[in-house]
């Protein structure tokens, strides 16, 4: 379980969301630990990037509807993050869904959201808590 108290960012919304995404790429490592395919797990995680654009969606709604200032920066974070994905998942068409490689581009994937929970997220949910009407 890689979800901890300190991810909390106090909007209920967007902590079930991250809840989600962090219990799915959690989910991707046991599946490797169970000798589950490359390919079975490669689905997993194009389903988990599906799942991570309606979440930046769903924020950027948010931040548009409470008028954040920050959300231009915001929106280019979420753009370079599923650019990243992106780039991860290129890896997989030259080299195939080989399982080590898949859990290494999981772990990438999981710190970079992580990161951006606590740097950028964070920053978000507070002004939301905020100017809330
Ligand atoms: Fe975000
Ligand atoms: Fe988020």
């Amino acid at each position: 379980m890689y979800w901890t108290e300190n991810l909390a960012t106090g909007v209920d919304a967007i902590d079930k969301q991250h809840k989600d995404i962090i219990n799915k790429m959690d989910e991707v490592f046991k599946s490797g630990q169970t000798g589950k395919s490359g390919e079975e797990i490669l689905k997993v995680l194009k389903y988990l990037e599906g799942y991570v654009k309606k979440h930046f969606s769903d924020e950027e709604q948010l931040q548009i509807k409470c008028k954040y200032p920050k959300y231009q920066q915001h929106k280019i974070a979420h753009t370079q993050f599923i650019k990243s994905v992106d780039d991860l998942f290129e890896k997989f068409k030259k080299e195939g869904p080989v399982l080590t490689l898949i859990m290494d581009v999981n772990k990438t994937i999981l710190d970079l959201f992580v990161k951006h929970i606590t740097m950028v997220d964070k920053d978000f949910a507070k002004f939301y808590r905020e100017n809330q009407k």
